[in-house]
């Protein structure tokens, strides 16, 4: 599908990853609804891309009745531009590191595991729940009848998730479980879901690293020895877009690193 001219929702599109992802799309003529928690952010982003074709909506992707303001908030907005939603990046994330129990022997918390759980999964699944019904009433386009495409973000720690990072690991090894029981679901409808999982990427998440934990992340990368960038991201998301043989699929990117066990 060529993004141009349809309407993606971008969640967590005023940072890092899925900001990038935005820019890309906009450049490419797409219409962009951004979804995040920064509001300062956001309209910064709105300022920068102009607001006829973007809008940023304040959303807690933790919160059902949020994301469905913001659907709703978006589907006003498509009305009167008449360009169809193309897609949906679930790019909402956030990690809490912490050990299963720690060093006084006191469990990770219930609090700390459910924050992880319900922005990285459920936040996922409800944004992509509630903006399913919407794309599959979309007129089919293109020789194969494609309506749209849902691209997830997982991690590298999906596979090989480090100590201390259960929770994290265990909502992006669920979202790459999920792609392709998804893309099944959505197949009959010209639906695509595909994941990227990436390493260590440059983005306000990683700049709270610690600059010997990056370090050494980077050098756990194969080749090249660095962290990626967000345009690098984007790429492989508008390929994705584009592709439409990419389906059901979990895409590491990741120069070939595999995190060792602790840093
Ligand atoms: N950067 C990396 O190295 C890396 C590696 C693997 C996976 N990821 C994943 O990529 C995605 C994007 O991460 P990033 O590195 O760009 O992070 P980032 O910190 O730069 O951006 C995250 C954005 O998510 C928003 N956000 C946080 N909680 C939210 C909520 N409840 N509702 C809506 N928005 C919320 C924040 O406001 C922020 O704008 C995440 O899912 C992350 O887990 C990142």
């Amino acid at each position: 599908m060529k993004p141009g001219n349809r309407t993606f929702i971008i969640s967590a599109g005023a940072s890092g990853l899925a900001l990038a992802v935005a820019r890309d799309l906009h450049s490419s003529g797409a219409y962009i609804s951004l979804l995040d928690l920064n509001a300062s952010s956001g309209s910064e982003i709105i300022a920068e891309l102009g607001s006829s074709r973007a809008r940023f909506f304040e959303t807690d992707v933790s919160d059902t009745g949020s994301i469905k303001a913001a659907i709703q908030k978006t589907l006003k907005w498509v009305k009167q531009t008449g360009k169809e939603i193309g897609g949906v990046v679930a790019g909402a994330g956030v990690g809490l590191p912490g050990l299963i129990v720690d060093r006084k022997n006191e469990p990770l918390s219930i609090e700390s595991i459910d924050f992880v759980l319900n922005i990285n999964l459920r936040g996922t699944l409800d944004l992509i729940r509630q903006a399913v019904p919407y794309m599959t009433t979309v007129k089919p386009e293109g020789p194969d009848g494609e309506r749209g495409v849902i691209i997830m973000i997982a991690s590298s720690a999906a596979f090989d998730g480090q100590m201390g990072q259960v929770a994290y690991a265990a909502s992006k090894g669920a979202i790459a479980s999920l792609t392709l029981p998804l893309a099944r679901d959505l197949s009959k409808y010209g639906i695509r879901a595909v994941t990227i999982a990436p390493a260590l990427f440059e983005s306000n998440m990683t700049k709270m690293m610690g600059k010997k934990v990056k370090q050494s992340l980077e050098n756990a990368m194969e080749f090249p020895k660095r962290a990626g960038q967000p345009v690098e991201f984007a790429r492989i998301v508008r390929d994705s877009i584009e592709n439409v043989m990419l389906n059901g699929t979990v895409l590491r990117l990741d120069g070939g690193m595999r995190m060792p066990a602790r840093l």
